[in-house]
């Protein structure tokens, strides 16, 4: 994700003499800070303020589309042919949300990105297969996970933005090239990685923590000289690897560690602003859906949407978030679509 730090500009007018090539001028970014704590306790967020408008303009809804006129008559299951996982809703919440999902993943091509335009039963595209299962995976968040999405719940828009592919996705990586030899490994580190806001510490958070088998995050010790094979040892390098994710998740969600951490203690809960909990369950929730739901897709992806390593695409914290505290500043559009409130029995 990309946040820019600093402001660079170059006067043209100057350009014409070499000394004033090198004439560039730097601006810090204007940060809007806001006390969300009792004053002396270190309890500030401080956002981008340059970003605000272009943040502002990307997380307007788009009109809902006019609700059916009934919701009563025949189920989907019983007059469709091939209905797995919708066939509760009547024929107008259906169609409803066959226009929705169209407008949501695939506005310009339309019904055919996912359907066969001379059979909708059949199942030849992957696009189809894939689709299925995101409706189950978006079930399943607003059902599942409401310790994290609340009642503001998530749609297909909420990640994939009236596009094919969402713009925050992630796979595996083979790590970066590093000499062989007598050369000490790497794992991972030292190559300035934009995921982890242009640092050279670990590149790759999300293998680590946000998939299969995720890696303990809590590093600090309670007590001095904790040594290997203490419970709470750490090694340095592990502190770093905390410190990737950590950035991971204030980039993705474009606020500072102040926004989760009292940093006079780090590890104090008590000190924290309850958004900290909040995110604990999006620790929880992000591998679960990554393990459940898109890593098992992977055989039914072409070739191209696959990683380097083969694996199927993946999300973060930034696949919803999109540089916003809440996605969409926290409006919801469940009201525009009830089917997908929790347990509303789709
Ligand atoms: C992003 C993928 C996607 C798009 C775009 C899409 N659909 Fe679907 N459609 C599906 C999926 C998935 C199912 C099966 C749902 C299930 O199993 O519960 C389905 C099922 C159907 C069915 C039932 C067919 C049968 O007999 O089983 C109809 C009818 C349908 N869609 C119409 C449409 C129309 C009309 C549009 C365009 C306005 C559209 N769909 C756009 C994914 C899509
Ligand atoms: C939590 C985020 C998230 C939500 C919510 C979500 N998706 Fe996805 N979706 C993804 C990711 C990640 C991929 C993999 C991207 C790729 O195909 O390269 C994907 C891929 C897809 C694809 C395949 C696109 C392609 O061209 O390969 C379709 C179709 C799709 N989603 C439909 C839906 C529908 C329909 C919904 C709502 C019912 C939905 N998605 C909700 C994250 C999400
Ligand atoms: C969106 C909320 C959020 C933001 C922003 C955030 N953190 Fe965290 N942080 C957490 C959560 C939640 C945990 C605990 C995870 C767990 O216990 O599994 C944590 C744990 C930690 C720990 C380990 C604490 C321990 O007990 O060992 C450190 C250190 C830390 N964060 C540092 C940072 C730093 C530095 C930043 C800013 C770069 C930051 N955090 C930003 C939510 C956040
Ligand atoms: C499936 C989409 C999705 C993903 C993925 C996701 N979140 Fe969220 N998150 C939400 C929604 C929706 C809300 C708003 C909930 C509400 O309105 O109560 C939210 C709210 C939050 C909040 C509360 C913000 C505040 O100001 O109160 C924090 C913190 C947060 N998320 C952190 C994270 C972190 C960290 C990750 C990655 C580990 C993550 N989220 C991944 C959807 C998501």
């Amino acid at each position: 994700m990309k946040v820019r730090m600093t402001k660079t500009c170059v006067n043209l007018a100057l350009v014409a003499s070499l000394s004033a090539m090198l004439s560039a001028c730097w601006e810090a970014p204007p940060t809007v800070s806001e006390q969300i704590g009792f004053r002396g306790t270190g309890m500030w967020t401080s956002t981008d303020g340059d970003r605000v408008e272009e943040l502002v303009a990307a997380n307007v809804l788009p009109e809902p589309i006019p609700a059916p006129a009934t919701t009563a008559g025949p189920k989907a299951g019983d007059i469709y042919q091939n209905v797995q996982v919708l066939g509760d809703l009547s024929i107008g919440e259906f169609t409803h949300t066959m226009l929705a999902i169209t407008q949501w993943v695939s506005p310009e091509q339309g019904c055919n990105y996912c359907h066969n335009g001379e059979n909708f039963a059949d199942d030849d595209l992957y696009t189809k297969v894939v689709a299925r299962r995101m409706i189950q995976m978006n079930q399943s968040i607003n059902n599942d996970w409401s310790s994290h999405v609340g009642s503001t719940g998530v749609t297909c828009l909420t990640c994939h933005r009236g596009q094919n592919v969402p713009e925050y996705i992630w796979f595996e990586e083979d790590g970066p090239k590093t000499a062989g030899g007598m050369a000490g490994k790497s794992y991972s580190q030292n190559h300035a990685a934009m995921d982890v806001g242009s640092t050279s510490m670990l590149s790759d958070p999300f293998s680590a923590y946000l998939n299969d088998d995720p890696a303990t995050i809590r590093v600090i010790q309670n007590r001095p000289l904790a040594i290997k094979g203490d419970e709470r040892y750490a090694s340095t390098q592990a502190t770093e690897n905390t410190y990737s994710l950590m950035i991971h998740m204030s980039e993705s969600l474009g606020v500072n560690c102040t926004a989760c951490h009292n940093t006079r203690a780090f590890s104090s809960w008590d000190e924290a602003p309850p958004a900290r909990t909040t995110a604990w369950h999006g620790l929880k929730m992000v591998p679960s859906l990554n393990q459940e739901y898109l890593d098992p897709l992977q055989g039914e992806y072409p070739d191209n949407r696959l990683g380097p390593l083969g694996d199927a695409p993946k999300v973060n914290c930034a696949t919803c978030h999109q540089g916003a505290n809440k996605p969409f500043y926290g409006q919801s559009m469940l009201d525009d679509y009830p089917v997908w409130k929790a347990n509303s029995g789709s």
